[in-house]
């Protein structure tokens, strides 16, 4: 079954280049009328450029349909002009794929509050400001599908990214909240952990892998994500091809008995309670309180009725 994106309107953050660039070209190709948001900066944030333009210019010269957008996602005003110009220029915003970043590497000693605080703003307020410009709009019609951009360092970690691996973890918690809320009017909400060879892992990629993991070798997960029968809620990680799935899992866990709820208690339980036997992929906060309470019923803690046994 081919994948269309024809009538869709598609809003893609930081896409005048790298991964954004090759979703927006890709989803114009399949027929949507994409807005390509780019402030132009470089790696670290700084300056502006019209790489957006450039990018609308491409579409355009393949037989697409694209409008250039020039602001930065950290100002929430800009992402509703953005919103609002879209909206009257092609009547919706379908899709929202929120991809635009920046890097401020440096290990956690020698990084300064303010280096922190512009990469939780781009990654996190960036989303959460073009997020918010759409919601409307989205649970109006009853239709939405937004994709946040995580990454390997925000799921696992990565030396020299404190404040980017912060940031983006919190996306996924962000997805992970935004999916319970959609859900009601057909909005979905997922989270794509991408790897490529761009301007931001020029220096940590050979030139052989550089291709291997060039942008279009994620843009299959990223338009899945995005299309009419995307899931919710899930973690995909993509890059040179291979998709995987990530999760965030419980383990069962020990019920301490009452004079064993000690640190000493729980330094005895360890290997038990880190046990990944059993563990499960809770589908929302809630879960997790349900997990506790099974494994009071299974020790014998409480009756299922809620009750001391
Ligand atoms: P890139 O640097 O080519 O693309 C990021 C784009 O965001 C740039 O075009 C930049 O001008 C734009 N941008 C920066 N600040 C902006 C702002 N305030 N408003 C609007 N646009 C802004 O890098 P790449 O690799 O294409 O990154 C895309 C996304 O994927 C980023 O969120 C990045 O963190 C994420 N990512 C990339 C990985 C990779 O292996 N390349 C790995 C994990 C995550």
């Amino acid at each position: 079954m081919t994948i269309s994106f024809q009538d869709r309107v598609a809003i893609v953050t930081g896409a005048g280049g790298g991964l954004g660039r090759a979703y927006a070209l890709e989803l114009a190709r399949r027929g949507a009328k994409v807005v390509v948001n780019d402030l132009g900066a470089s790696r670290d944030g700084t300056g502006t450029s019209d790489a957006a333009q450039q990018v609308v210019d491409e579409i355009k010269a393949a037989g697409g349909m694209a409008m250039a957008d020039g602001s930065s996602v950290t100002e929430y005003d800009q992402m509703q002009a953005m919103v609002a110009r879209a909206k009257s220029e092609w009547g919706s915003v379908d899709i929202l794929i929120n991809n635009a970043g920046i890097l401020r590497d440096k290990t956690f000693a020698k990084m300064e509050p303010s280096d922190f605080e512009l990469v939780v703003q781009v990654h996190l307020m960036g989303a959460a400001n073009a997020t918010k410009a759409v919601w409307e709009t989205m649970r109006e019609q009853a239709y939405g599908r937004i994709l946040m951009t995580a990454s390997s360092t925000g799921l696992y970690g990565n030396f020299g990214q404190t404040n980017y691996g912060a940031a983006k973890l919190a996306l996924a918690g962000f997805t992970k909240s935004l999916y319970l809320e959609g859900a009601k009017y057909n909005i979905r909400v997922n989270t794509l952990a991408p790897t490529a060879g761009t301007r931001m892992t020029e220096d940590l990629f050979p030139p052989e892998a550089f291709k291997l993991f060039a942008p279009e070798n994620v843009v299959p997960a990223a338009l899945f994500l995005v299309s009419e029968d995307a899931p919710s809620n899930a973690i995909v990680a993509a890059g040179a091809g291979v998709v995987a799935a990530a999760y965030v899992t419980l383990t069962p866990g020990v019920a301490l008995p009452e004079g064993e709820r000690t640190p000493e208690g729980v330094a005895a339980a360890w290997s038990q309670i880190t046990s990944r036997e059993g563990e499960i992929v809770p589908n929302s906060g809630a879960e997790q309180g349900a997990m506790a309470l099974k494994a009071l019923q299974a020790s014998g803690l409480v009756t299922p009725s809620g009750t001391r046994g």
